[in-house]
């Protein structure tokens, strides 16, 4: 694990497509901005919140979508899209219907790395951390980290 790392940004580059799921509660501070620094330009922005949304969609140009994460996860799924990064920064309440029921067909719509929030007391209730590298993001709740699951590395 990485202490105090806010968002594994050694992972970006600006050649790389991503989808971002759950973006826009908080204007993208911890997600989307740091894509948008890095110099990414394909990226899809998805959240359920309009009016957040489309505060966020003016300032980065990226499109955005104000439609149902999980139905877009069915729909790239079905399809067999796939985007470099794909990023979730659900609700912690959230946790196991990402690392959970959505787990297998987000891995498969994910080229490189899939980067995902989950909290203490979620890892806590599965008996100890899923696979992959955890990342350091915050106290909140009793820790929050962003958990990453890489396929390859560009
Ligand atoms: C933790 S906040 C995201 C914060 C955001 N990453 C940021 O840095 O501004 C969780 C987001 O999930 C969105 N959300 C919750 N349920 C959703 C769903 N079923 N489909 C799409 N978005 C959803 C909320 O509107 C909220 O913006």
């Amino acid at each position: 694990m990485v202490g105090g790392l806010e968002f594994p940004k050694h992972l970006l580059y600006p050649g790389q497509s991503a989808l971002c799921l759950f973006c826009a509660a908080f204007n993208g501070r911890n997600d989307v901005q740091h894509l948008k620094a890095a110099g990414l330009r394909d990226v899809i922005l998805i959240d359920n919140d309009q009016d957040k949304l489309e505060e966020l969609a003016a300032w980065t140009n990226y499109p955005a979508y104000n439609v149902d994460a999980f139905e877009m996860i069915e729909l790239y799924y079905s399809e067999g899209q796939h985007f470099d990064l794909v990023i979730c920064d659900q609700w912690t309440g959230m946790d196991q219907q990402i690392h959970g029921d959505y787990i297998e067909k987000l891995v498969a719509i994910t080229k490189c790395h899939l980067i995902m929030g989950i909290c203490q007391t979620y890892i806590e209730s599965q008996g100890g951390r899923p696979p992959g590298s955890y990342y350091w993001r915050s106290n909140h709740n009793g820790g929050v980290y962003w958990r990453v699951l890489s396929k390859m590395k560009l």
